[in-house]
Formats: C-alpha cells, structure tokens, sequence
C-alpha cells in the first residue's frame, strides 16, 4: 500500500523539493512543471482548484516522490512530452457567433453505448500507488458525468471491480505480454465483466528510460522492496488485480514487455474474441491505416503520454493525417497532452470521435481522491461545453475542421 499518510507525506515533500531535479525544474517553462508552485498555496479541497492543474501541487504533496516521478516522467528528454503541450498553442480556434447555443449536448456515441462527455478516462497502471481506492475512486468519479473508462491491465482493482464501481461497461487495456495464452485470459477476464472493447497498447515494445521517476526514486526512502522484488516476475503483477491466478512463470514469461508484437497478433485476438478491437499508440497515417487494413474497430492516437518514445512527436500535431488517412471509417480516439477543454475541442474538430485524460485524473486522485478525480473531469467537460458554445457548436456533430486553423 503506498504511504498517503499526510503527517509523513509533507516530510517526503519538502525532503524531495530539496534535492530534486524538479526543484530546479520549478523555472523551467511548460509543461515540466505545469503548476506553479507555493507550498503556502496549494488547495485544500476539489472546489478551489480553478483548472486541473492546481490539482498536480496537491497530488504531489501527499505521494510518495517514486510514485510522484513514475507519473509525471516521459522518456529520455521529454521532448514528445513537451510537445504534447507546446503544439496545441500551434492550432488556433475559429469562433462562429450568433447561432442558438441556449441548449447544448455533449453526448457521444460510441462502443455501443451513449456517454455524457467527449472526455474520457485513460487507463492508467497500479492507482493504488496514488490513492488507497485506485481505480475504484476513479470509477466512481466517472460514473458520476458518465464518461467513458478505460481501465489498465496493470490496474490496481480488477475489471471486474471496477466495472461494479462505474455501474456501466468499461474498456479494457490489453498489454498483450509474449504469451497469447495470458493474452488470452485477460481478455476472457474483461469478457465476463462486459467490456465492450479491447484496447491493445502497441507503444511499448522496446523497453524506455523514465529519466524523472529515475531521479525522484533516489530521493525516495522508503523501503519498496515489499511491493518492487525485481527478482521474482510473478511480484510485478502479483498485487494488481487482472492477474489473479495468472502465473507468469507458468507461461515462461518474465513480464508484460512484448517485444515481438507484430500486425499478425490482431488476426490470432480477433479469433477469440467478439469483443471491438482498438489499437492504442498510433502515431502515424501508415499505422493507421495498417488498423483499418486488418479490421480494427477503431484506434488511440497516443504516444502514452509521452511515455513511449522520444520522438518530439505530439499526438495533436499526428491528428490531422491520421483523419485523412481513414475517412471515418473507424472510431479515432486520442490521448496525450490533454489539460484544457480547449484542447478537447480542437482535437474534437480535428476529426477525434473522444479524447482521453492521463496524468490529470491521477492529480485529482492523489490529491482528493474520488472527489479530485471528480473536479477534473468537470473541469475540462465545463471547459469543453463552454468553448464549444463559443463556437456555435450545440453538440460533439457541430465541430468540424474548420472551428480550427494552424499556424
Ligand atoms: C502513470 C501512468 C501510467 C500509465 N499506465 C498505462 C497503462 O497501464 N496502459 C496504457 O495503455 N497506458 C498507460 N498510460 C498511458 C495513458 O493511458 C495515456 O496514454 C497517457 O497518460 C495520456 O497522456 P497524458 O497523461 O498526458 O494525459 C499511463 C500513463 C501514466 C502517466
């Protein structure tokens, strides 16, 4: 269980400020340090946060900085990280005025089923290390704007869980491990808890260098080896829930890396499942293509958050050749970045049929738990709705490529 005990969380805080590379961080611009930071100013409740970044200062006051780092590192320089910010100061929106805005109705159809917002939840691995309740605040959080949840194969709770915990069907992320038989079993697991989709990450097939969470793990004085035994594969999904009764060793893995993932692994999981299938990770319009070539059901334009590779790449910037690429012919979704309804809204008008949220949901998690991931997906669903009234948009249909310019 992750240390959120506040008496000791402070300690751990003002200890990593300190001696962190954060701390010099502290002058660099966005988005290294999003929120500015004033220990004597960081929000004590959900209602006071004015933007999903006032939420990061408080998740980062109560987790541990291991877990702090983990979250908020990208690879190498974090030059797609930054990216993913910077270029959406890139695309500029088209305001239309004097169109009937009175009722408005952010709904989406998709998988099946109609959500209340455009913004979803991505899946994030093990949320027990920022909140005791994980994935179940987070489910609740969602169920509460009925936003569409994807939940991680590295979750903390199991789809099961927190299925009953959202009140509604979720989306599972699939790691497809070098086994096809766990594959196999994890995806039965999200069949009988009535996921709709399978989302297949293809963006971590060659291992990555997380430089933050490298550097805020040494300030980090716990002792972790209760939850992080490097020498038994079995202890890297021994607490997390979709791996109940599934021995690693059994199928001679070590782990969930994949390195020799190819386009055929869609072929072998269509085979033996009716579930949709998604690809998530897709970056360019020849992958994008390959989705739609093999019978995808539709695709993440993701870069994991500027977690997968270095490429300075923003997921924003991939959009408008992905949408050329596939004619609506499959459902887009797009994550990466993603902070301000404005940035919705953009993507949204791009092309993207919803757009999910990372590291914003865990902030309010760590921060507030159930209620901080609340305030977050509030925040940028008023965000949206408030933008696209601006743009004489009444719903997702109304936006289209010409609400949006490039510089
Ligand atoms: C701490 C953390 C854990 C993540 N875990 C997973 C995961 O288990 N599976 C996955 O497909 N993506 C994972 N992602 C990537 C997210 O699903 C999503 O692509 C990314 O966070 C979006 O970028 P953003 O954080 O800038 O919004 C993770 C991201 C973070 C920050």
């Amino acid at each position: 269980m992750p240390n959120v005990n506040p008496a000791t969380s402070r300690r751990h805080f003002m200890k990593f400020l300190a001696v962190s590379p954060l701390a010099a961080a502290a002058e660099r611009p966005d988005p290294m340090v999003w929120a500015p930071f004033d220990p004597n100013t960081i929000i004590t409740s959900p209602a006071e946060a004015v933007s999903v970044f006032d939420l990061e200062p408080a998740c980062r006051e109560n987790v541990p900085p291991a877990h702090f780092g983990y979250m908020a590192s990208g690879v190498d320089n974090e030059d797609t990280l930054k990216a993913n910010r910077a270029d959406f100061q890139t695309f500029q929106l088209r305001p239309r005025r004097l169109n009937d805005v009175s009722k408005m109705d952010l709904s989406v159809d998709i998988f099946g089923a109609t959500w209340g917002s455009p913004v979803y939840v991505c899946p994030i691995g093990g949320c027990g290390a920022y909140h005791p309740d994980g994935e179940l605040a987070i489910a609740r959080a969602a169920r509460r704007g009925n936003h569409l949840q994807m939940l991680s194969t590295m979750a903390s709770a199991s789809i099961g869980d927190a299925t009953k915990a959202r009140g509604a069907p979720i989306v599972f992320q699939l790691y497809p491990t070098a086994s096809f038989e766990v594959a196999k079993l994890l995806v039965k697991r999200a069949e009988n808890a009535g996921s709709p989709a399978i989302a297949v990450t293809v963006d971590q097939s060659s291992g990555r260098k997380l430089e933050t969470q490298l550097r805020l793990a040494r300030d980090d004085d716990r002792d972790c080896t209760a939850c992080h035994d490097r020498a038994s594969p079995q202890a890297s999904v021994a607490r997390k829930g979709n791996w109940d009764g599934i021995e690693l060793e059994k199928f001679g893995i070590r782990g969930i890396g994949a390195t020799g993932l190819t386009w055929d692994f869609f072929k072998r999981l269509r085979d033996v499942t009716k579930l949709k299938i998604l690809a998530k990770g897709i970056t360019t319009a020849e992958d994008a293509e390959l989705c739609v070539s093999h019978g995808l059901d539709g695709m993440v334009v993701s870069n994991h958050g500027g977690r997968a590779e270095d490429s300075g790449l923003s997921t924003i910037a991939s959009l408008p050749e992905i949408v050329a690429a596939v004619k609506g012919r499959i459902p887009i979704l797009i994550d990466s970045g993603f902070r301000r309804g404005a940035d919705v809204v953009k993507a949204l008008a791009l092309g993207a049929t919803v757009v999910g949220i990372g590291r914003p949901i865990v902030w309010g998690l760590g921060a507030f738990g159930e209620e901080g991931v609340a305030r977050a997906l509030e925040i940028i669903h008023l965000e949206a709705r408030s933008i696209m009234g601006q743009l004489g948009a009444r719903s997702v249909k109304d936006l289209t490529p010409g609400h949006v310019r490039r510089s």
